[in-house]
């Protein structure tokens, strides 16, 4: 979950995040060195008089900083397609979720265990199973840890959206058609995020809560649900 003041991103709990993580910070090194390169040229232009000469009539200096740049667009375009069929990335998976958007909550439907489907609302601050605010719900998301799961995501009324950070997932929820989203879980645990569509009114309070546990223990959950 989100921890106050932070700066970087969640823990990231999938491969795909970890693509994604990797390819931000890489970004950023990238980022930071044309600030200071073209920052620190400016300040030398204002500076010196005689780099009028070689910065504004040479050509050799304007083919570098034209061709220059493509190649650091390209080092930056590659690795983000990479990242972009990583996460797209349509394995078979061992198990499929489906995510309804509603106004304001959302429902899950486990259509490989015939009878599990509920809704998950926002728990408010004075319930006893409070812990985190505005990211509590009422019933979680139960999904096994360590295999590659389908969510399919859809929306009951209005556009919603279904987002976890950590797990590097966000698809829009459209009525009248479904969205996929594969995602794989490296490890056990609680991880919460939120609808990332303005959809309303309560848009803020349908969060959402994903419990990752080992199969055995999801296994024994889907029996009790059934
Ligand atoms: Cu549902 Cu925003």
């Amino acid at each position: 979950m989100p921890t106050w003041a932070s700066l970087n991103f969640q823990d990231s709990a999938s491969p795909g995040m970890e693509q994604l993580v990797f390819f931000h910070d890489f970004t950023m090194i990238v980022i930071t060195l044309i600030t200071v390169m073209v920052g620190s040229s400016m300040i030398f232009i204002c500076g010196y008089k005689l780099t009028n000469r070689v910065l504004l009539q040479e050509q050799s200096v304007e083919i570098i900083w034209t061709v220059f740049p493509v190649f650091i667009l390209l080092s930056i375009a590659l690795p983000s397609l990479k990242a972009l069929y990583l996460l797209d990335d349509p394995f078979s998976p061992s198990l499929t979720i489906k995510a309804v958007g509603h106004q304001w909550y959302w429902s899950y439907e486990y259509s490989d265990f015939p009878g599990i489907e509920f809704d998950s609302y926002m728990v408010l601050e004075e319930s006893t199973n409070y812990s985190a605010r505005l990211l509590e719900t009422d019933n979680s998301l139960v999904l096994p840890s360590l295999s590659q799961i389908r969510v399919i995501v859809t929306g009951g009324d209005v556009i919603h959206s279904w987002t976890v950070p950590s797990l590097g997932v966000k698809a829009d929820a459209v009525p009248g058609r479904l969205n996929q989203i594969m995602m794989y879980i490296n490890r056990s645990g609680i991880f919460y995020g939120q609808c990332s569509e303005i959809c309303g009114a309560n848009h803020s309070f349908m969060p959402i809560k994903v419990e990752a546990v080992p199969m055995p223990y999801f296994i024994n959950w889907a029996m009790k649900m059934n």
